[in-house]
């Protein structure tokens, strides 16, 4: 199974952005813990990092060819972006949002995800786990 990965803005900065919140591991360390979870359940991934709207929009143009799933952390976009949640239904592939944090849990614009009606699935709260929660996940739909 092939996976896109794909996170939001300023998640480069893991490891140095509010660490209180997001915790001390960087990007890179986040991402080697996908490919190695992802190795483990048998699947291929390609992983990005965007700052912006419309480049989140062409990685997915880009890629959705290639992949049979996308996970994604649109970050701050959660919240309002319907040109991200546009795109990611007129995908032909399942998508699952992940958060490092529970979003439910924090600041009222955080709780609203203008993204989950077109995701099969939500993980949040469970940092790097959410991630891998969300690979198992969708192992579990090619079954
Ligand atoms: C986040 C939560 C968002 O509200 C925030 O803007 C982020 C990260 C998370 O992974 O917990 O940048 O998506």
């Amino acid at each position: 199974m092939k996976i896109l990965i794909i996170h939001g803005p300023n998640l480069h900065l893991l490891g140095k952005r509010k660490t209180g919140i997001y915790g001390k591991a960087t990007l890179a360390l986040l991402n080697s813990g996908i490919k190695e979870r992802a190795a483990g359940l048998g699947m291929k991934v390609r992983i990005f990092q965007s700052n912006s709207e419309g480049g989140i929009i062409d990685l997915l143009t880009a890629n959705a060819a290639w992949a049979d799933a996308l996970v994604i952390n649109p970050a701050a976009y959660t919240h309002y972006s319907y040109a991200i949640r546009d795109a990611i239904e007129a995908l032909e592939i399942p998508a699952v949002e992940v958060h490092l944090t529970d979003i439910s849990k924090r600041e009222a614009f955080r709780k609203i995800s203008v993204i989950k009606p077109v995701c099969r699935a939500q993980f949040k709260g469970g940092g790097h786990r959410s991630y891998f929660e969300a690979l198992e996940f969708c192992a579990s739909l090619k079954r």
